[in-house]
């Protein structure tokens, strides 16, 4: 079932004709097969294609940004087969009412051609349809991934393409489904995890997207996230094994649901450009995977396989002979039409690839009903920005937010009674907390589109009795407030513009504000609002909660839902954090020690939030659960560790306790002389302890016995290798190591 332009489309494939039913219409009989909704596409598509000049065709291969359409009849003259918005390319005023008339207006020009194919419009609707203010901004995919909740990510699809269609745009560039391998790269924050099996699951918006009448882009098609140093649109030094290991899944999940489109990355692969790839895009894309959509380039990605700028005639063969459907121009569509032209009559592009190119493209423009009602529906116009979607974005926010610290159970914070100081330049700032892509292509600092900020957030939740005083740089605190919540982390950028050559810490002003407060000893809690893991090892230990929010959008009363306990976080790092920029990349199963692993994830084990607290005059220096870099308390006394094992297994398992809570950090060791491949640890706890949730293992527990199994990417343990898992848990009493461990029926020597 399809929403299309306010027509709910039935399609009833009856012995292979399909039957359209279009409330208040009656299927009448069209002027030309082509124009016959009653037949199938193939039919539709074979009988317009006969139709065709070439100048039909070449303009179907070209995309135009809206901007550089001058004068619109351009859409017309030049048979155009698509406009798109390049990141914060708007109509002015922008709002959703306006979108919707400029949509109209290109669309009336494309109806206006002989054969009236309509053109189809594509922008980047990647965390919500984020160019149009007041629009439903949904936390970046980095956020989404610590949420591993793929149906949640479908049903944001579901959200965006209902806004995206209210402003009549009919395709999305979205998802990106990079795996990102270095959070150096300036779009970490575009990806959802940095493990294919963490991408792959969120594939799911694709149907949420398409199943609401969206086409969805898969991108950017490949290896654009393995750049060696994460620069952007950089070069993928890997064998073809991890190309497909890594990189590759997600495409395959993709294809599998049906994507309609494909995104080429500017990256290279091994000093090849992958705009002119024609083994990856047509043999392996293609064919092997059997992908019937449409390829369709990066913004001017053409123009840079010869390393000059603008684009040639030779380029231009190079990559749509290489399997490039349309071509993101986007501003001199004449050249390039006149350059297609010369290149198919010179014969070194085929009529046939052009026609292949042609049957892709119109068969979705069939599939996703442009010709029968192609103009704006007008009555999806009001979802944008409506309190049901921002509804989602707020389950997204909360279900995103992942606790990496939480000394003493100081969250969840009491609602009522006494002073909270809010600081950070991110706490009251739509723009720093919704990153790049929104409004415009790099995003902004300050109050740019309508939505809750983060201190906004806290003012909603706590109670009248609650005094919450904000100033940015934490100038008036003292020691008279409960708590200081610092939201602190990155400014927006896009792309290029956010890779990081240098350092990965917090800036200055950051710094400086928790200074301050740190020097008042009120506890401090910080809520890290970033695109990517920060450099933030050496100030961990002065901070008693620390919560990654991401970049959470314009709903940040999501972040305040799990700093007053009214919902447990339940995020889980997507990335492996780094305990120092040196280590990049760092990633789980390379062997290299994170101040966080993949996977890792707080949750409230203690009881309900306590009333306020009398404010503590320091922070006491309780053992920090999670596994910091400053000294930690000596793990909990485990059994005089036995000699070094020459066979079998090994298990070193770092307790953190606290109060009733405390966390496990267990490292598996394979002893044998076989690799391992699969593996299940059982233990017995010696005590009551109770796990309450883990991270890089599936755990069940039944009383004391536990049985923690392997996740994808730590299932095979080779000669001498390790895996490495976790889990947060309950006790009372004491808390110490299990007694024995046995991996596959094997017991393990503790160390
Ligand atoms: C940009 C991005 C791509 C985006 C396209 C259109 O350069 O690489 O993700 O979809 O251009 O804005």
């Amino acid at each position: 079932m399809t929403f299309r332009r306010g027509r709910l489309t039935l399609a009833v494939m009856l012995l292979g004709t399909v039957l359209t039913v279009v409330p208040g219409r009656v299927a009448t009989a069209a002027a030309l097969p082509y124009q016959d909704p009653s037949l199938p596409v193939a039919t539709r598509v074979s009988d317009l294609l006969s139709r065709m000049t070439l100048d039909d065709k070449v303009g179907q291969m070209t995309q135009a940004d809206r901007a550089a359409i001058v004068p619109v009849s351009d859409i017309a003259t030049y048979r155009l087969g698509s406009v798109l918005s390049g990141g914060g390319s708007a109509p002015s005023p922008n709002t959703a009412t306006s979108w919707a008339d400029m949509y109209d207006n290109f669309q009336r020009q494309a109806q206006s051609t002989p054969l009236a194919i309509p053109m189809i419009y594509g922008i980047d609707a990647v965390h919500g349809h984020n160019n149009v203010v007041g629009a439903t901004i949904f936390p970046h995919n980095i956020g989404l991934g610590a949420s591993r909740d793929a149906d949640l990510v479908r049903r944001i699809g579901q959200a965006t393409a209902e806004e995206v269609a209210g402003t009549g745009i009919d395709w999305t560039f979205a998802p990106c489904l990079c795996v990102a391998r270095n959070d150096r790269w300036g779009r970490t924050y575009e990806s959802f995890g940095e493990d294919p099996s963490l991408v792959s699951p969120m594939t799911s918006i694709i149907t949420g997207l398409q199943g609401s009448g969206i086409l969805a882009t898969a991108k950017h098609y490949i290896g654009d996230g393995g750049t060696t140093n994460g620069v952007d649109q950089g070069n993928t030094q890997i064998s073809e094994a991890e190309l497909r290991a890594i990189h590759l899944p997600p495409f395959q999940a993709a294809v599998q649901r049906g994507v309609g489109s494909v995104m080429i990355s500017y990256s290279s692969w091994n000093g090849a450009r992958l705009h002119g790839h024609r083994a990856l895009i047509t043999d392996l894309l293609k064919g092997e995977l059997g992908f019937t959509g449409f390829v369709v380039s990066d913004w001017a990605g053409i123009d840079q396989l010869d390393g000059a700028t603008g684009f040639t005639g030779a380029e231009i063969t190079t990559a749509v002979n290489a399997g490039i459907d349309m071509v993101m121009v986007p501003n001199n569509y004449r050249q390039f039409i006149t350059l297609v032209k010369q290149e198919v009559q010179a014969g070194r592009i085929s009529m046939a690839r052009v026609d292949d190119a042609n049957r892709r493209i119109l068969t979705k423009k069939f599939e996703y009903g442009l010709f029968e009602r192609p103009l704006t529906d007008r009555s999806l116009t009001g979802t944008v920005g409506s309190a049901a979607h921002r509804a989602i974005a707020r389950e997204a926010v909360r279900k995103s937010q992942v606790l990496l610290k939480n000394d003493g159970n100081v969250l969840p914070l009491a609602k009522t009674g006494g002073k909270i100081f809010v600081a950070g330049k991110s706490a009251d700032n739509i723009g720093n907390q919704s990153g790049g892509w929104t409004i415009s292509w790099q995003g902004s600092s300050g109050n740019i589109t309508p939505g809750t900020t983060i201190l906004q957030g806290i003012r909603d939740t706590v109670g009248s009795g609650t005094q919450v005083t904000y100033e940015a740089g934490g100038n008036g605190i003292d020691s008279t407030f409960r708590a200081a919540i610092a939201v602190v982390g990155e400014t927006p950028y896009a792309e290029g513009q956010g890779d990081r050559t240098g350092s990965m810490g917090l800036d200055s002003t950051d710094l400086a504000t928790l200074q301050r407060l740190q020097a008042s000893g009120v506890p401090v809690i910080v809520v890290l609002v970033s695109g990517r893991p920060m450099d933030i090892a050496s100030q961990l230990g002065n901070w008693r909660a620390l919560v990654a929010a991401w970049l959470p959008g314009t709903e940040g009363r999501g972040v305040a839902d799990v700093l007053f306990g009214d919902y447990a976080p339940t995020g889980k790092l997507p990335m492996t954090w780094m305990n120092s920029v040196s280590q990049q990349p760092i990633n789980a199963g390379d062997g290299k020690t994170g101040l966080f692993p993949q996977g890792f994830g707080l949750t409230y084990s203690g009881p309900s939030p306590s009333p306020s607290p009398s404010p503590s005059p320091s922070p006491s220096p309780s053992p920090s659960p999670s596994p910091s870099p400053s000294p930690s308390p000596s793990p909990s006394p485990s059994p005089s560790p036995s000699p070094s094992p020459t066979t079998g297994c090994s298990v070193a398992y770092r307790l953190n306790s606290w109060g009733t809570g405390f966390t496990a950090d267990v490292t598996i060791t394979n002893r044998s002389s076989a690799a391992i491949t699969g593996w299940t640890l059982r233990w017995t706890f010696p005590g009551n302890q109770q796990v309450t949730n883990a991270w890089n293992a599936t755990i069940t527990q039944s009383g004391q016995q536990v049985t923690a199994v392997n996740v994808d990417h730590n299932r095979t343990i080779a000669v001498s290798g390790t895996a490495n898992f976790g889990f947060q848990g309950t006790y009372s009493g004491t808390n110490t190591t299990p007694p024995s461990f046995t991996l596959n029926g094997t017991n393990c020597a503790i160390v």
